[in-house]
Formats: C-alpha cells, sequence, structure tokens
C-alpha cells in the first residue's frame, strides 16, 4: 500500500512537539468529559498504574484490550492521572493505516497522538511493528488490539501474531496486562452521527500482569521457530482475555 503515509518526522521540530501536545491534551480532555457524564468504574486500576510507574524500567510493557467501539482507545485512557497524558509517557497505539493514514492532515493528527500505522494483512513483519519493537526495546508502553478490528460479536476473532512477535522478538521481554471493558459502545455509537451518550455505565476490568521471559527463554532453548513462538504466545494471551471477558460482564451485568 503506497498511499501510507508515514507520520513520524526524522527529528521532530519543535512546532511538531507542540502540534503533539495540543493533540494529546485537547482528546485527553474531551475524553475525561465524556466518561465524567457517564458512569465509569474500574477494577484493578492499580496494576495499571503500577505497571506503568513501577516496572523494571528496563523492560517495556504491553496492554492489550477487547475492541467494541472505535473510540475505545483514547475514551478509555481518561482513566489515567493527567501526568500519564502526555507525549512522553501515553501508551503507542496503532491504527488501521488506510483509515488513520490515507492524508496528510489524518497521519499528522494520529502521528501526533502516538498512533503508528499498521496495514492488515501485511503480516508480523512490516514497518509498524518494527517501530512498536524498537518502542518496547526501549522500555516504553504499547497497546493493541490483538484483533485489529471493532468486534461486537460474542465470539472473540483470532488474535493477530503480532502481539505475540513484539513479546517473542524484544530483546527484553515485555510485561502484558490485559484488561476488558464492556459498555463503550453504548457510550460512543458505532455507526454515523457517532452521538456521544450520557448516563451509560462503562466497566473496565484488569488483569494480572504476565510475564513471558522465562517462556521465551524456554522455547528458544527447545529451537522452537519464531512462528511457533508468536502463535503460541498469543493463544495463552487470547486464552486469558476470554476468561477477562467472562469475569468484566459478570461484574458489569450485576450493575
Ligand atoms: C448503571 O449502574 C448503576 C449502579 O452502578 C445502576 O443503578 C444502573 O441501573 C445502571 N444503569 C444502566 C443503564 O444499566
Amino acid at each position: 500500500m503506497d498511499k501510507v503515509r508515514w507520520p513520524f518526522p526524522e527529528s521532530p521540530g519543535k512546532l511538531w512537539n507542540v502540534g503533539s501536545g495540543v493533540i494529546i491534551t485537547v482528546v485527553a480532555s474531551a475524553s475525561k468529559l465524556l466518561l465524567s457524564v457517564n458512569h465509569l468504574k474500574v477494577h484493578g486500576k492499580e496494576r495499571l498504574l503500577d505497571a506503568l510507574e513501577n516496572r523494571d524500567k528496563s523492560r517495556g510493557l504491553i496492554t492489550v484490550s477487547n475492541h467494541y467501539c472505535c473510540a475505545d482507545d483514547p475514551f478509555l485512557w481518561s482513566i489515567l492521572p493527567w501526568r500519564h497524558l502526555n507525549f512522553r509517557n501515553l501508551r503507542w497505539g496503532m491504527g488501521a493505516a488506510e483509515i488513520c493514514f490515507s492524508n496528510d492532515f489524518s497521519a499528522a493528527f494520529f502521528g501526533m497522538g502516538k498512533v503508528v500505522p499498521v496495514v492488515r494483512g501485511e503480516g508480523v513483519y512490516q514497518r509498524g511493528l518494527e517501530f512498536m519493537l524498537s518502542k518496547l526495546d526501549a522500555g516504553e508502553w504499547v497497546h493493541i488490539f490483538p484483533e485489529a478490528r471493532v468486534n461486537q460479536e460474542h465470539q472473540w476473532l483470532r488474535m493477530k501474531w503480532g502481539v505475540g512477535r513484539l513479546i517473542a522478538e524484544t530483546k527484553s521481554t515485555p510485561l502484558l496486562l490485559p484488561f476488558h471493558h464492556q459498555g463503550m459502545d453504548s457510550v460512543q455509537a458505532n455507526r454515523p452521527p457517532y452521538t456521544p451518550t450520557i448516563g451509560k455505565n462503562v466497566t473496565v476490568l484488569f488483569g494480572s500482569l504476565l510475564d513471558f521471559k522465562e517462556n521465551v527463554a524456554q522455547m528458544i532453548s527447545n529451537n522452537v521457530s519464531p512462528r511457533d513462538q508468536r502463535e503460541l504466545i498469543t493463544k495463552d494471551i487470547q486464552k486469558e482475555m476470554k476468561q477477562l471477558r467472562y469475569e468484566c460482564e459478570t461484574i458489569h451485568a450485576a450493575r
């Protein structure tokens, strides 16, 4: 796909940094406002804050979640205190290249919001994933929707193996924090005119922090191929997410 704009300048100038600061602040404010007029309940938020602030900084962090509405990211990050809502600390996200990066304006907007273009169908060895790998190598935070699209069905799609690759192939195995959320699709409709609503319940449940370091070391010493490594890791994550979804749905339904 040659129409994709790569949004990140070699060395960002002052204007780019200011633009990014403005975009992140405006989007985060709007997200906080929207979720303040709905009823948000977060379980296990301390696990996210702990992972963000207290992990061994030589290790990156990957968060994964279900994707129920096109605005899950950024709206859900409104649960974070302001000290995390800036270019330095916010997650690196992935955006569908053909949607978010099809013209210069939207490419700049998403790039300044730390969203990286990913071309669906181009597999796990593509520029966007190499970029994510380099960020994890630098100990930073990456968020992934492993289903790679909005999915409101009551079945998980098979997760894409990119997340498995990032865990298997980052020099210092990143930590993984899964979470599930429920109710975002009633806050932000998935169809035009995408009108946000008030008074809806949103429930978020964070799982426990997972460390694949031993698994990866073992697979490498057993000569498991890179392809099988990423498949096995991704399957483990999917199993974890299924359980989390079940728990979160139960909590949400009881509200
Ligand atoms: C939202 O949750 C509250 C309790 O937290 C409950 O009283 C209310 O009925 C729920 N609203 C909806 C729309 O489900």
